[in-house]
């Protein structure tokens, strides 16, 4: 099968190298920014254009990979899905939840399938908890505590600084815990959100949430865009017969100034494993087209997420808890 990366950049990128080693072949890569269409495409010998549409709509394109700013991720989904193509679509899967309701609609309506790119659920530490956590190890698990971030990430244009493309940590980055969390335990209940959302003297976004789910179960995630460099990921989870935790950084004291080792791009979560995340989640997209298995990211979990996340937002705005 051929693939169009549809966004350049960063995830574009990534996505270009994880169709390759499936075996796939990427035979065009479109971009607004024409020299990110041509680097990428002269890598793996292939077209490049900075106009989508025609490179969604080749004859040649059996798979559209949507890696663009959040805000584009709906006319592009519904755009593809109206040319017959299959899609993969980076979180979040759009920015509100009524873009996701008719990306949805549209993809049914013309029969394609759409995955949504929730990579921590192929993220083997998380795996490994979700695996504890069904052999009973912690019991009934009563308090879950996330934590996910880093530096300020730098996209095309500085996209991520703006709120109404991006949504800040809370909606691009905080999503992936929040999406986890509802894989794991089920449905929210009620969320409340308190974020620092500043961006003078320097761009910071720090973002608390308190969860309560349906199975009573508690859970608190942290999202940062607010440390100098670096990113850091964490997870907890407490329960009648034990605790279960990873942290990706466990060292002692450290500090460290601001400006040293800023991020270039997105920073993307590193993994100590043999095979990569964003492989295992190709793997899976794959095998759904092919007819082998149902995938474990659909394109209805996307936009739960998105709605939790929303719900987030509007409690930090309001300051008041959300139902869900
Ligand atoms: N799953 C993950 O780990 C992960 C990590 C980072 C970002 N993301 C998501 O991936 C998406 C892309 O983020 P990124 O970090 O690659 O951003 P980026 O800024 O590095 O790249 C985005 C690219 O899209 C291009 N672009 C913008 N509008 C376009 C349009 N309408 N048509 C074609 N190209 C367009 C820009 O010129 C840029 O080159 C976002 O939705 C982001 O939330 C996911």
């Amino acid at each position: 099968m051929n693939v169009a990366i549809i966004g350049c950049g960063v995830m574009g990128k990534m996505h270009a190298e994880m169709a390759v080693r499936c075996g796939l072949k990427v035979v065009v890569c479109a971009d607004n920014f024409q020299k990110a269409a041509n680097e990428l495409a002269q890598k793996y010998g292939a077209d490049s254009t900075n106009n989508s549409q025609p490179a969604l709509s080749r004859d040649d394109v059996d798979i559209v990979v949507i890696a663009t700013p959040t805000t584009t991720h709906a006319a592009l989904v519904q755009a593809a899905a109206k040319e017959g193509k299959h899609i993969f679509c980076e979180k979040p899967f759009c920015r509100t939840v009524a873009e996701c309701k008719s990306s949805i609609d549209v993809a049914k309506e013309h029969g394609v399938k759409l995955f949504i790119g929730h990579v921590v659920r192929y993220f083997q530490e998380f795996e490994a908890v979700r695996a504890q956590l069904q052999q009973g190890v912690v019991g009934e698990p009563g308090f879950a505590h996330l934590y996910r971030g880093g530096a300020y990430p730098a996209g095309q244009d500085n996209w991520f600084q703006n709120y109404k493309l991006s949504g800040g940590v809370t909606l691009d980055c905080m999503i992936h815990d929040l999406d986890w969390i509802r894989f794991v335990f089920g449905e929210p209940e009620r969320i409340f959100c308190q974020a620092l959302q500043r961006s003078n003297p320097e761009t910071l976004d720090y973002s608390q949430v308190t969860m309560r789910m349906k199975s009573g179960l508690i859970a608190k995630v942290i999202g940062t865009w607010a440390h100098p460099s670096g990113f850091h990921v964490k997870i907890e989870v407490c329960g009648s017969k034990g605790m279960v935790q990873f942290d990706s950084n466990d060292v002692p004291l450290t500090s460290e100034r601001r400006g040293e080792g800023a991020a270039v791009g997105t920073i993307v979560p590193s993994s100590p494993v043999l095979k990569s995340p964003y492989l295992l989640e190709w793997e899976d997209f794959l095998g759904w087209l092919e007819g082998r298995h149902e995938p474990r990211v659909t394109p209805e979990d996307g936009l739960h997420a998105v709605a939790m996340a929303t719900a987030a937002l509007k409690s930090a705005e309001t300051k008041a808890p959300v139902t869900l």
